[in-house]
């Protein structure tokens, strides 16, 4: 088994900078790292929980409007389309959370944007605590899982589509292969948005240019998970740079 360590070696592998919060920080480290790597790391991550918690439920209607949208998405006049895939539960550096990092960026894009929305769910939940999770996520990605997701959307009538999602074991998440292996992307323009905890995108918009033919794939925005939980103004400006 991979130690979370080795979450480590996607961010030299790849060599990128995160748009906010450049630089590696404890992500992919043991439980018992965590506890042993000094009591700024578990005080960061305990005192920001309870503010998590209530920021997040702050959101949560409007992230749920533009989730639900998702079903009537079709229906509008909007030419761009928020896809995404996050995870609430517990989760590296914040704690347990309501609403997911990524999903949050989902949020502010939308506001800015207007752009439909639709969240990949998976049909069977991730599990909430962060070890649990990692273990599956790893397994998946070794059997190259296509793990089914909930419901879908039709894509024919979007020009763009940000692309939103964690990264996981320094790659897509599974399902996200699986909403991008189900749809065409020929002549649309992708916008990956991303959050991390040190890898930044790693190899993950080469690969969105290799899956998705036809696609034009820009620059990505990655923003650590703990800043777009917990640092809404500065997560807030980097999105808005990048739009
Ligand atoms: C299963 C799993 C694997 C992860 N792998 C990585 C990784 O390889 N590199 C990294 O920087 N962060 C990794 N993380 C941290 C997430 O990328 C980060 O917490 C992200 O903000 C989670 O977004 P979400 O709340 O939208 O799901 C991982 C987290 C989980 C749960």
């Amino acid at each position: 088994m991979i130690s979370r360590r080795e979450f480590f070696k996607y961010s030299v592998l790849a060599g990128t900078a995160a748009v906010a919060g450049a630089g590696l920080a404890g992500c992919g480290e043991s439980r018992g790292a965590q506890a042993s790597s000094g009591a700024a790391a578990s005080e960061s991550a305990s005192s920001v929980s309870a503010s998590a918690a209530s920021s997040a439920s702050a959101v949560s209607s409007a992230a749920s409007s533009a989730a639900s949208s998702s079903t009537s998405a079709s229906a509008t006049a909007s030419d761009s389309i928020i896809v995404y895939f996050s995870r609430a539960g517990e989760n590296y550096s914040v704690g347990v959370v309501e609403r997911g990092n990524t999903a949050i960026l989902a949020d502010m894009i939308a506001e800015r944007t207007g752009a439909d929305a639709f969240e990949i769910v998976p049909a069977e939940a991730y599990p909430g605590g962060y070890e649990d999770c990692c273990d599956v996520a790893l397994e998946e990605q070794h059997a190259g899982a296509r793990p089914a997701y909930v419901g879908d959307v039709d894509l024919s009538a979007y020009k763009t589509v940000y692309l939103g999602y964690p990264t996981w074991w320094g790659d897509l998440p599974m399902c996200v292969y699986t909403f991008i292996e189900s749809h065409d992307w020929a002549g649309k323009e992708i916008r990956p948005f991303n959050t991390h905890e040190g890898s930044g995108l790693a190899n993950t918009v080469q690969t969105l240019q290799s899956l998705c033919s036809g696609a034009t794939v820009g620059d990505g925005i990655s923003v650590r998970g703990s800043v777009a939980q917990n640092a809404r103004t500065e997560a807030q400006s980097a999105v808005d740079a990048w739009l």
